[in-house]
């Protein structure tokens, strides 16, 4: 599909006012993308002799996206309008390299392109096919300008396209200009158009400020070029969806949905099943494979890949995560920039991120949380855990809430934990620390040293058990909550002072507030309430 006769002009300079943002309008995103970063994606199949992007308002950030997709940016100082972004484009133009076989079919006045093809920076939905019909058309009819238009139900806001009775196009009328008799044209101007150079430049010399912004029109070198009886021509969109442009808000909504929908499309196309389409979100580099399923509320952004037959259930979010074949991501977890190798199950309420990596089999379950580990085949680390900068040997269980204590306030550290391993429940494992194959960590464990392979580890404090105390200390409360007209003895004290009464002493405080709460609910006869 190369177009060698055509040079692509992409008008991205404007700040887009209606947004009311700070940003430049073709740097706000929909469907997973800058909005001008769509446009210079649907042309770089057409394989253009050049493209250019006009910049302006943040011309640096607007740049730094395009360029590295191969557009050269022109810098357009006032944006004077969409007629001026084209004036600027032209010395760009005129300084391209010239093709040396001369004037030849393909080539302009001194071997320069002989068409541009006009894109707004702001409509983002235009397919490549679309494009690539209008140029074909330009070429083959031979008019100086050919227009893609498309007819929209809801015009306002649009350029409208006035056609002369043999249909040909008369003149675009800007939204604030149009007479009485216009207002009902609903085929409206997508501002992506092709123009046949030679006969553009002339009359955009001509064009005039003459609205109530003093801009320099794009649109009305239409009129001009009619009135020395060029032919102008208009191409109807068939999907007018696909010229949609984004001026608010609401406009960047609706492109986004359209985006999202077009993704869904493709990937149910292509063998995957998605509950509740709509309230699931797909970027546009993803890719799923067949009979993997999503279910609502799921949202898989960056470059996600996922392989066959995986599950992703309701609530999770992957960014930038690689997934083998038969995952299983349960409800509510969260995947960055990981790998989780087939058969892995990761939720309910995970969050695996920064490089980490599940082997084989391997299974992390409810408020887990992995960070920048590996974790090996067949190991189960089912709740409440964190492990960080951790190598975990294959078949290694992992006990309820164990941390790796990686961080010393300044430095991270790594947790080395072997092949087989039992942790018990709570323990911190102080890093740099290595724990061996086959062996054993007691529950409640602070491990600060290495432990040897196969060895039994204990690193708690040892119980003590005080036969009576709780009863004693009962007892020594409900004397406390007494009042001292019933009390016929005082508790004992000083030097005598029993296990029993030094915990009615701190808890008298305590056991006195239960006491004045009991007197006050008798009085106002209310409930005590539930625990
Ligand atoms: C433009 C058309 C309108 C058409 C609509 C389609 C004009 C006068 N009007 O209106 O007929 O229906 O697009 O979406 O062309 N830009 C520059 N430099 C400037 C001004 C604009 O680069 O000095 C760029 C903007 O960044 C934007 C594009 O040109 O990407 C279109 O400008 P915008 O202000 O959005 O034009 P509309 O009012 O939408
Ligand atoms: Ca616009």
């Amino acid at each position: 599909m190369a177009l060698s006769d055509f040079v692509i002009v992409i008008l991205a300079a404007g700040k887009g006012t209606r947004l009311k943002s700070q940003f430049a309008k073709v740097l706000h995103r929909a469907g997973g993308r800058s909005l001008v970063e769509h446009v210079v994606l649907a042309c770089k199949p057409l394989k253009a002799r050049a493209t250019i992007g006009v910049v302006g308002y943040q011309a640096s950030e607007v740049s730094a996206v395009i360029e590295p997709l191969g557009v050269q940016p022109v810098m357009q100082k006032e944006q004077r309008g969409t007629g001026h972004a084209m004036l600027i484009a032209r010395s760009a133009i005129e300084h391209l390299p010239r093709n040396t076989a001369g004037r030849s079919k393909t080539n302009g006045p001194q071997g320069l392109p002989k068409f541009a093809i006009v894109m707004p920076g702001d409509a983002p939905l235009i397919r490549t096919e679309t494009v690539a019909a209008l140029a074909r058309m330009h070429r083959e009819t031979e008019a100086a300008a050919t227009i893609l238009s498309a007819e929209q139900a809801n015009p306002a806001g649009y350029g409208r396209i006035v056609r002369a009775p043999d249909g040909s196009v008369d003149a675009i009328v800007e939204d604030s200009a149009l007479a009485e008799g216009q207002r009902g044209i609903t085929e409206i101007n997508s501002s992506i158009y092709a123009f046949t150079l030679e006969k553009l430049w002339p009359v955009l010399d001509r064009v005039q400020p003459a609205n109530v912004h003093q801009e320099l029109y794009l649109t009305d070198a239409i009129a001009l070029l009619r009135g020395q009886g060029e032919k102008v021509l208009a191409r109807v969109a068939a999907d007018a969806d696909e010229v949609l442009g984004c001026n608010t808000r609401a406009d960047l909504a609706r492109v986004d949905l359209i985006f999202r929908g077009r993704k869904r499309a493709a990937l149910m196309a292509s063998g995957v099943t998605i509950r509740m389409p709509d309230t699931v979100l797909v970027d546009p580099d993803v890719v799923a494979g067949m009979d993997t399923e999503l279910e609502p509320g799921v949202q898989l952004l960056g470059r996600t890949r996922i392989g066959a037959g995986c599950t992703i259930r309701t609530g999770s979010i992957l960014t930038d995560a690689t997934l083998e074949d038969g995952v299983l991501v349960k409800p509510y977890t969260v995947i960055s920039g990981s790998h989780l190798a087939s058969g892995t199950q990761a939720g309910p309420f995970a969050h695996v991120r920064d490089a980490a990596r599940m082997m084989k089999n391997s299974r992390v379950g409810n408020f887990v949380e992995v960070k920048k580990s590996v974790i090996g085949e067949r190991v189960k680390a089912m709740h409440l855990t964190y492990l960080g900068d951790a190598r975990v040997g294959s078949e290694t269980n992992i006990g309820a809430g164990t941390v790796t204590c990686n961080y010393d306030g300044v430095n991270k550290h790594p947790t080395t934990i072997g092949r087989q391993v039992f942790i018990g429940s709570d323990s911190a494992l102080v890093a740099p620390v290595r724990v061996g194959d086959g062996a054993y960590v007691g529950a409640g464990s602070i491990i600060t040293e290495n432990v040897p392979a196969d060895a039994l580890a204990l690193a708690r404090g040892r119980q003590v058990n005080k036969p009576g105390w709780a009863a004693a200390r009962r007892r020594a409360m409900a004397k406390e909550a007494t009042p001292p007209s019933k009390i016929s003895a005082r508790a004992p004290s000083g030097s005598k002072r029993s296990a029993g009464a030094a915990a009615a002493r701190v808890q008298s405080s305590k056991g006195m507030a239960t006491a004045k709460r009991r007197t006050a609910r008798k009085r106002t006869g209310k409930k005590r309430r539930p625990q």
